[in-house]
């Protein structure tokens, strides 16, 4: 058996694939960031299960270097925009992800982005350790009230419920768009009112993307959506940087049409664009949204029981293809 992990993870679920098919069995490839492509395509050769990461493009080449005897990719996240699908399923590969494990963890952090973001956190920050803050100002760095505002959320899947419920103790009115509606039930327990994209630009005090990326929600926040949104609005996203014109917000943000953003995730990462490292209005921190020690760790636990069940027989517990 060999099985591929590109990169370090918890020892959980190391321990897990070493105890099920023995230590030899398992790779970790060793390198500083990333595998490079070109080791990526040379590790894979013969392997049975391959763990990658977000950031491994995991394509035809990639399953045709692995050969025949590959049968499951457990993707390292929930997200699974980097593993072209069509190319698994056409070469009887399975897929899998994390989902649920990281859904609090994650909402945690688009939280801790809307706080900072709307409280000049950041900002704040800087100012006090340049040696800039003389004296409790009436006047300084005034930000926005979270509660009481209105709470929007584009995408409703586990993260974006997860966010909501979190609004209760703010007293927000929270509204959500998504492909599907939710059951009447579950709306009525979020407390979360169904609408509209230009709704939810329009009355959005806070609004926070959880939406998958897919062609549909590339790019589906530009210049039209930002210039549509609040004046005072924040903007969050712990998505994927694609479902976001970076350019463009940017240009929202030093226009003064929205008032701030806190973003976990860029469209090339880990290149971040150079007009928006120049906001100072912007919240940015490098893809944080399930890094506590316990969820990664979960992550890893569930990526591989999935490359368990398929190498003894068995349907991955989490498949998405
Ligand atoms: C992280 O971004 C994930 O998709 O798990
Ligand atoms: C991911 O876990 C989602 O469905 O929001």
């Amino acid at each position: 058996m060999k099985i591929v992990v590109t990169r370090v993870i918890p020892e959980r679920g190391l321990d897990m694939l070493r105890e099920a098919f023995g230590a030899e069995a398992v790779t970790v490839t060793q390198q500083d960031g990333p595998i490079p492509r070109a080791a990526l395509l040379e590790e894979v050769r013969g392997a049975d299960a391959l763990l990658p990461m977000l950031t491994d493009r995991i394509d035809g080449a990639v399953l045709d270097a692995a050969g025949p005897g590959l049968r499951i990719v457990a993707n390292n996240a929930v997200g699974f925009d980097n593993i072209d699908l069509a190319a698994a399923r056409e070469r009887g590969v399975a897929v899998s992800n994390t989902p649920g494990v990281l859904t609090e963890t994650t909402a945690d952090l688009a939280w801790t982005l809307l706080m900072a973001a709307a409280r000049r956190v950041g900002e704040g920050e800087r100012f006090l350790r340049a040696g800039q803050w003389t004296c409790w100002s009436p006047m300084q760095l005034l930000g926005l009230d979270i509660h009481g505002a209105t709470l929007g959320i584009f995408g409703m899947g586990r993260i974006g419920q997860a966010v909501a419920r979190r609004a209760a103790g703010f007293s927000m009115r929270v509204l959500y768009t998504d492909a599907n509606r939710l059951p009447e039930d579950a709306e009525n327990a979020l407390g979360a009112v169904f609408t509209d994209k230009a709704t939810l630009l329009r009355e959005a005090d806070f609004l926070t993307a959880h939406c998958p990326l897919t062609p549909e929600t590339r790019h589906a926040f530009s210049d039209a959506e930002f210039a549509a949104m609040k004046k005072t609005a924040v903007f969050v996203n712990t998505s994927r940087g694609p479902v976001v014109d970076e350019a463009a917000l940017a240009r929202a943000l030093r226009a003064g049409e929205i008032f701030a953003a806190g973003i976990d995730v860029f469209e090339e990462e880990p290149r971040v664009h150079p007009d928006l490292m120049d906001c100072e209005n912007a919240v940015l921190i490098p893809h944080l949204g399930s890094a506590s020690v316990e969820t990664r760790s979960r992550m890893a636990a569930l990526a591989a029981g999935n490359i368990i069940a398929v190498l003894r027989g068995g349907e991955p517990p989490n498949r998405v293809a």
